[in-house]
């Protein structure tokens, strides 16, 4: 059996959470293979959110095999509260949850040199959720780093103080006041807490389910545009991001990869700086900020909220080789009299229909097309037959664009909300 592979295509926060967990009843195992608790993946089922950081989406369904794969960085103390916080839902972690020996560890002073390197890039900063994230990858890819199988030695403590240590020298260079001693406390008892944990081989786990024929659902975390490579570099993540970092982070060899499910919104959201060609700086954008309730499920900021954008999300199709479009919120679009979608770009003259290199210091100016709006609400709607026409038209219009079938589309944040384009509601719970 494949693994599939289920990523976002915008800059992050496309409903990937909430999908990951309607789609889990199909498969054994869900697995998340890059980024860490800079990610905030929201649930929503029987009246209660949940919103999930490290721990993968198919942790509240019963029988599921959850694995945080090699790609992930983790951050023992705030695996701790999530952790706390589904114990006291009921919900049987430890059970459910295995994380690779092979992923790495955030320590206290990571995220401090997170704060002291945007501090020092001043207006230039990347906007980052300030977890530590980009220092952690930096000691990853430099050999520096520490992994959770490192828990597990004797001497842990004094790899742990090199590490911190040489963090200490680095933020006294960079000017930064920090003082780790009251987090390291925190952090060692996290740490003591995860010791419990089951600790494995994931990409050996992994691999004997895909003898076995067991389906996988490889979880992404942010979207396309963040990626290291692909994304609107220097204003990304430090991780890849799209479907080949499922390989990577996982251990799955690149054909044993089955379906990607690319999930977009019906509009486009970005938090954090960096460029954003359809974003509304205007009522139109508060508009949709407002009815989609876009504030960020990690760090509670405001997102920027802009219309949908074709080149961006034909970029994010090539790259990751989507073979199923999800799109999620067009709930949020109800009422507006026209919906505008960038077919283009305007840039120094030219007209142009991708991406191109350097979209910070030149302008960048999208073309539209408009399409007629829907007035009536989608959140009720339980089949495709339900959908006024001009709604099926934007998803025909996108279908005809992208050339991807749109396979589900969600219309609501509960994981009931959700509609098989096969005109049946989902059989979700
Ligand atoms: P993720 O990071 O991709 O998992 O997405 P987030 O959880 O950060 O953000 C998506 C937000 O939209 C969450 O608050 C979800 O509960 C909500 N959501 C997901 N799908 C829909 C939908 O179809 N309609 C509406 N209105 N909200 C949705
Ligand atoms: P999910 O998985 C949206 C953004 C940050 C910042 C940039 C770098 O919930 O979709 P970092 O903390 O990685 O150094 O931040 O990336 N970012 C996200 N935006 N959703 C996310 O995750 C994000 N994870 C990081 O806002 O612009
Ligand atoms: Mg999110």
């Amino acid at each position: 059996m494949p693994v599939d592979v289920l990523l976002g295509l915008q800059w992050g926060d496309e409903g990937k959470g909430k999908i990951v967990d309607v789609l889990t009843p199909e498969y054994s195992v869900v697995a998340r293979f890059q980024g860490g608790p800079n990610a905030g993946h929201t649930l929503e089922f029987e009246g209660r959110k949940h919103v999930l950081h490290t721990i993968p989406s198919g942790i509240f369904r019963e029988g599921i095999v959850n694995i945080v794969g090699n790609g992930v960085v983790i951050d023992p103390v705030t695996l701790q509260k999530e952790m706390s916080a589904l114990v006291s839902r009921n919900v049987d972690v430890n059970k459910g949850l295995d994380i690779s020996r092979k992923a790495h560890i955030i320590i206290p002073t990571h995220r401090m040199l997170d704060a002291a390197s945007e501090a020092q890039k001043g207006k230039e900063k990347i906007g980052s959720t300030l977890r530590g994230i980009g220092p952690t990858y930096m000691d990853k890819t430099g050999r520096n780093g520490l992994r959770v199988g490192d828990l597990e030695a004797r001497d842990f403590r004094e790899r742990y103080e090199k590490l911190r240590n040489k963090h200490l020298e680095l933020l006294k260079q960079m000017e930064s006041p920090a003082d780790p001693r009251e987090d390291e406390v925190a952090f060692f008892d996290a740490v003591n807490e995860m010791r419990k944990l089951n600790f494995v081989d994931s990409e050996h786990l992994v691999n004997r389910q895909i003898q076995e024929k067991k389906k996988i659902l490889a979880e992404g975390a942010q979207g396309s545009l963040l990626d290291i490579d692909f994304g609107s570099y220097p204003f990304v993540t430090s991780s890849n991001t799209i479907t080949a970092s499922a390989c990577t982070g996982l251990g799955v060899a690149p054909r044993h990869i089955g379906r990607v499910y690319g999930i977009f919104k019906a509009y486009c959201t970005r938090v954090g700086s960096g460029p954003f060609p359809t974003e509304l700086e205007n009522e139109t954008g508060e508009a949709i900020r407002k009815a989609g309730n876009e504030f960020g499920a990690t760090t509670g900021r405001p997102r920027r909220c802009g219309w949908l954008d074709l080149p961006a999300l034909k970029y994010a199709i090539m790259i990751n080789g989507v073979t199923d479009l999800i799109m999620t919120k067009p709930d949020v679009l109800s009422g507006f009299e026209t919906i505008r979608v960038c077919t283009h770009y305007h840039t120094e003259g030219n007209v142009i229909d991708f991406m191109p290199f350097d979209m910070v210091h030149r302008s960048i100016e999208p073309v539209y097309e408009d399409i007629p709006g829907w007035h009536q609400a989608l959140t009720g709607v339980i089949s495709e037959s339900e959908f006024p026409k001009a709604f099926s038209d934007y998803i025909a219009y996108v279908e005809r664009a992208t050339a991807v079938p749109i396979s589900i589309v969600s219309v609501g944040p509960d994981r009931k909300q959700t509609i098989r384009r096969t005109g049946k509601i989902m059989q979700a719970v």
